[in-house]
């Protein structure tokens, strides 16, 4: 396991934590395999509950947009994040996440799936995929609409305006936002709630509320097609160069 993602069990609660904080927690392809397999075993080694974490002020920065650049230039595609968004959509247990500080791309779309999100106040909202020349993902375009409503959900897929924690409190993309110190013990400890609850019962109650999952991964797989021709486009590739050759 790289130490990139840190997996660890305690009683029936699983913490994936998302680890490269000079890089904001950007995800590289062997970051989301840890992650999807942290996600396909939660079952096997007896999880009930998974939370996803980041560190201090970053949650996620998204897709590294260096990997970006070398699939857009190699043309050869990004399974690995596909294989994490199917994992992310068809996880059985309940998801939990704790966010401090930025949550860019699919930093925020994961969150989407996740039955419960504690924001610190730091929180910062954002999915800039038409900016960067490309398409939402992560069946944002299906469940971001379906909890926001179409207006809000445009703003932010589109147009790439961020949400702060109020802003996520009010269009229900968070539960609560606690200080952002507070941020993963919040977290962890709506887990224990959910744990202690009789675990058939909230699988069921789970599965009645989210609807149909394959539905959820036929859009994932959807976007992906979209998303991988958007990749490639010039638009794409000048967004992403720009961004790695800043000068700060
Ligand atoms: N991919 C690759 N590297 C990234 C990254 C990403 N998605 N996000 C941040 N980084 C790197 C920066 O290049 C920088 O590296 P360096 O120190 O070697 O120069 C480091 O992480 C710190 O980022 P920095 O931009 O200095 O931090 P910040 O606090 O000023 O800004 C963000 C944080 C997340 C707002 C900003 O880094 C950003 O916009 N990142 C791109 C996010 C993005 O577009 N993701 C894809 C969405 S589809």
């Amino acid at each position: 396991m790289s130490d990139l993602v840190i997996v660890r069990d305690e009683g029936h609660v699983r913490t994936v934590r998302m680890n490269r904080p000079d890089k904001k927690n950007a995800l590289t392809g062997p970051m989301y395999q840890a992650m999807t397999r942290a996600f396909e075993t939660a079952t096997s080694d007896g999880m009930r509950c998974l939370v996803i974490l980041g560190t201090p002020g970053a949650f996620c920065a998204g897709n590294d947009l260096q990997e970006f650049l070398a699939a857009a230039q190699s043309g050869r595609l990004d399974r690995p994040a596909h294989q994490f968004l199917h994992a992310l959509a068809r996880s059985p247990v309940p998801l939990v996440a704790g966010v401090q500080g930025v949550a860019v791309g699919v930093g925020t779309t994961m969150l989407l799936h996740c039955d419960y999100v504690v924001a610190g106040h730091d929180a910062h909202f954002s999915t800039p995929f038409v900016k960067l020349g490309l398409v939402p993902e992560a069946a944002s375009s299906l469940l971001a609409p379906r909890l926001m409503g179409h207006r809000r959900a445009f703003a932010a897929l589109v147009m790439g305006q961020p949400l702060d924690a109020e802003a996520a409190l009010a269009c229900g993309l968070v539960n609560l936002a606690v200080a952002p110190e507070q941020t993963d013990a919040e977290a962890l400890k709506a887990a224990n709630e959910i744990v202690a609850l009789p675990p058939e019962a909230v699988a069921a109650a789970r599965r009645l509320m989210r609807g149909p999952v394959d539905e959820i991964v036929a859009r994932i797989d959807q976007e992906v097609s979209v998303f991988n021709e958007r990749l490639q486009s010039a638009e794409a590739r000048a967004e992403f160069e720009a961004f790695l050759a800043r000068k700060r």
